[in-house]
């Protein structure tokens, strides 16, 4: 019971404040955007009352605006209010991390452009796709009212298992890094703010709400928090999230470590810093370790930034110095991303649903990963003449994952199913499926061909179907969410069995996965073709059957490794699932579902420690040092071209460089992502390859292209914690230029 209501109020519930209203964006106290968001910030906190001051820390579900205002549109995950005396802004936020989110119908009827899943974006190695999908949400959101996003998820993705891996990037540093900035930037692009969530090392769901993360000081810096470092350079987020769990013992939301040393101190974090929705437990602690906003008050145990803060401050238990540097960092952030002078209207826009709805379709695209291709069974020859589709709904839509991130699709949500029996108290996540018919859209990509659709969970009479048909695709997936674990990365429901018959029947078979991470594939010798299409967004059945006709060439590289099972993984199991099925139990009546965990939300799950043991050896580097084959690696993809390599150069002086050439030597068009990694040996001397360079490159038949980049020498690294700095490799670097994190086409050794 009250695990339901934790996580429903954490989409945005009921409750009541009085809400000021917008005003004008500058006052006669404020001299305007050419005197600097510091001084202008700093010119308005001089104005404000304590009281002022207080009310602009902690923040309310948006849904208790419509106490106040019925009418209200700007219904997100939070609301805080500003200081309208001053010209400050009220904040209204709202989740984004694949569109405008209305998860629980927040907003009814209220629709917006889903964007593939961000696992899809990632897999196009584009920098550019993740702007222009940033850039698309942030347009739309302020369209709609709101001026911070809850956007920017640059956590790496540690486990296969982890529910919530399909709102991350990858399982790579460099590859978040640029994902997760180039998002971020271009949601602030619209002079809104974004956050980067979750920090830190909040890897899994099940118990997140309890579980101690542990990682040395030098692991951490080198793998998930160097990915939010670079994240944050790049993409200059106006706010940081932390997340619910423990940090080494402290929680993230009041880890003096995290928030003020690494963050503030040593990276020089201007920005202010937000609570997840229930991730504060503390006033005095959670203040002077460097948290400057409690979000979602109504979900934690006190509003510990509402009357306590100010209880605090004239306790004198939190210096008044804190108080006005929190309230100074959301003003400079607010004066310098420009909410205050071009707030967005406080009428509904336009949007341009149609041109956004491109964005979507290209992302999903390009992300696109063909994984097996035997005999060139794709792309599909236009002259099929019966082609059969089976499972997964592809007659109506594709799948989407779970939780806060949920957007309800311009292209609709055609099917919303409960979650799987068993998983109590989540009822308001839905197994949602966009309005994009990949059925449809294959039709009309072969309007020679008969194309018919069964949906049948009897592998005989898939079998027996296919039997007639001259090629088979068939629609796999494993769904998703925030909140709950998968326990296995098996399809679910029998599908394996369903595709193994259906191939035995007809060798001439396609799986296409929707999938939030990597899945396990048995019948991967029996089948003709895999293409992983991840949450493909509300253009995905579009998306799907261009790739799978030829219109685009397959380009999406792995942006994670798919483990053969999960025992290869660091944790071959879910820490802590023992205790969080037991909490489960004893909150519902139905046991939880084979296959699923249900988190705890409450405190009904005592804390446990999770260990990473393989440090900053995350993903690929994790298999690469124990020698272990995925089914496959990192980066891996196939293309309907070929392409080749050469002529390798690299230089290292003040940084080090790298120069290739790239060709296409096959017959048609296509894009590769080259990737360049580097052999550096780690403390205990054992040589680990790491990313340090990928570039998509897009090239006709024969056409070749010069590759050059500067290696971030960061990635090269090794964190000395004692000496606190970055200790560049000493010795010889391997470069190797190769086509993915297992293979290398050209290396050169330099010193
Ligand atoms: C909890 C999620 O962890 C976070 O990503 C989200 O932004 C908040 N809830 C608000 O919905």
């Amino acid at each position: 019971m009250i695990r339901h209501s934790r996580v429903l109020l954490a989409l945005g519930a009921v409750a009541t404040l009085a809400v000021p209203t917008l005003a004008p964006a500058q006052t006669q106290q404020d001299p305007g955007p050419a005197s600097g968001p510091d001084a202008r910030a700093e010119r308005t906190l001089a104005q404000m009352t304590l009281d002022e001051k207080i009310a602009m820390l902690s923040g309310t579900f948006g849904s208790k605006l419509r106490k106040t205002n019925p009418a209200e549109r700007r219904i997100g995950a939070g609301h805080v209010p500003g200081v309208p005396r001053l010209g400050i802004p009220d904040l209204y936020e709202s989740d984004a991390s694949l569109g405008v989110a209305n998860g629980g119908s927040m907003r009814p009827g209220d629709v917006a452009t889903a964007l593939p899943s961000s696992l899809a974006t990632a897999a196009g190695f584009d920098p550019q796709i993740a702007y222009a999908g940033g850039a698309m949400i942030g347009a739309e959101a302020r369209a709609k009212g709101f001026n911070v996003l809850l956007a920017g998820g640059a956590n790496l993705i540690r486990d296969p298992w982890n529910g919530r891996n399909f709102e991350y990037f990858s399982e790579d540093v460099l590859l978040t890094a640029a994902m997760a900035g180039e998002s971020i930037r271009g949601v602030q692009s619209n002079h809104i703010v974004s956050t980067i969530k979750h920090f830190a090392l909040n890897a899994q769901e099940s118990g997140r709400y309890v579980l101690d993360a542990r990682l040395s000081d030098a692991a951490l810096r080198m793998s998930d928090l160097l990915a939010f470092q670079m994240a944050i350079e790049r993409g200059q987020p106006g706010s940081v999230m932390c997340g619910y769990n423990k940090v080494n013992g402290d929680w993230a939301c009041e880890n003096r470590a995290l928030l003020t040393d690494v963050l503030k101190r040593d990276w020089g974090f201007k920005g202010w810093v937000m609570s997840d929705w229930g991730a504060v437990h503390s006033t005095a602690k959670a203040a002077n370790a460097g948290l400057d906003q409690q979000s979602g008050q109504e979900l934690d145990k006190q509003p510990y930034f509402a009357a306590p803060l100010k209880a605090a401050v004239l306790g004198g238990t939190v210096p008044q110095a804190r108080i006005d540097d929190m309230v100074r960092r959301i003003l400079r952030t607010m004066f310098a991303h420009g909410l205050v002078d071009t707030p967005p209207p406080t009428t509904p826009q336009p949007i341009d649903y149609a041109a956004h709805a491109l964005v979507a379709q290209h992302a999903a695209e390009a992300g696109i990963v063909l994984l097996k291709n035997q005999g060139d069974l794709l792309p599909l020859a236009k002259t099929a003449q019966r082609i059969l589709v089976i499972g997964a709904h592809a007659d109506i839509g594709v799948l989407s994952g779970g939780g806060s991130s949920q957007v309800q699709a311009v292209a609709g949500s055609p099917i919303r199913l409960p979650m799987p029996a068993g998983s109590p108290g989540l009822s308001f996540i839905k197994v949602t499926y966009q309005g994009s018919s990949p059925l449809a859209a294959i039709r009309a990509n072969a309007p020679a061909a008969t194309v018919s659709y069964i949906d049948t969970k009897d592998p005989a009479t898939a079998a027996a179907a296919a039997k007639n048909a001259d090629v088979v695709l068939f629609f796999a997936e494993q769904w998703r969410t925030e909140a709950v674990d998968l326990t296995s990365l098996a399809l679910p429901d029998g599908q394996d069995a369903l595709i193994a018959a259906v191939a035995a029947a007809n060798p001439r078979t396609v799986v296409v996965v929707q999938s939030g991470g990597a899945v396990l594939m048995p019948w991967l010798a029996q089948v003709g073709a895999v293409v992983e299409a991840w949450y493909p967004g509300e253009r995905g059945g579009e998306a799907i059957a261009r790739v799978l006709f030829g219109a685009v060439d397959a380009t999406g590289r792995l942006p994670i490794t798919f483990p053969q099972a999960m025992t290869q993984a660091p944790r071959p199991e879910v820490p802590g699932l023992a205790q969080v099925r037991a909490a489960a139990a004893r909150q519902a009546a139905t046991p939880p579902v084979a296959g699923l965990t249900t988190v705890d939300i409450s405190g009904g799950v005592e804390g446990f420690p999770v260990d990473y043991p393989e440090g900053a050896d995350v993903g690929y580097r994790w298999y690469q040092r124990r020698g272990a084959k995925p089914l496959f690696p990192f980066g891996y993809g196939l293309s309907y071209t070929r392409f080749a390599y050469r002529q390798l150069a690299v230089t290292r002086g003040d940084a080090l460089r790298v120069r290739f050439i790239v060709t296409n030597v096959g017959a048609r068009a296509g894009s590769d992502v080259p990737q360049v990694y580097a052999s550096v040996k780690d403390a205990s001397g054992v040589p680990v390859r790491r990313l340090v360079g990928f570039e998509r490159v897009t090239l006709a038949p024969g056409e070749s292209k010069t590759v050059e980049l500067t290696v971030e020498p960061r990635l090269l690294a090794h964190y000395d914690t004692p000496r606190q700095r970055w200790q560049a490799p000493r010795g010889e670097i391997a470069i190797t230029v190769g086509p993915d994190a297992a293979r290398s086409e050209l290396s050169a050794l330099t010193r």
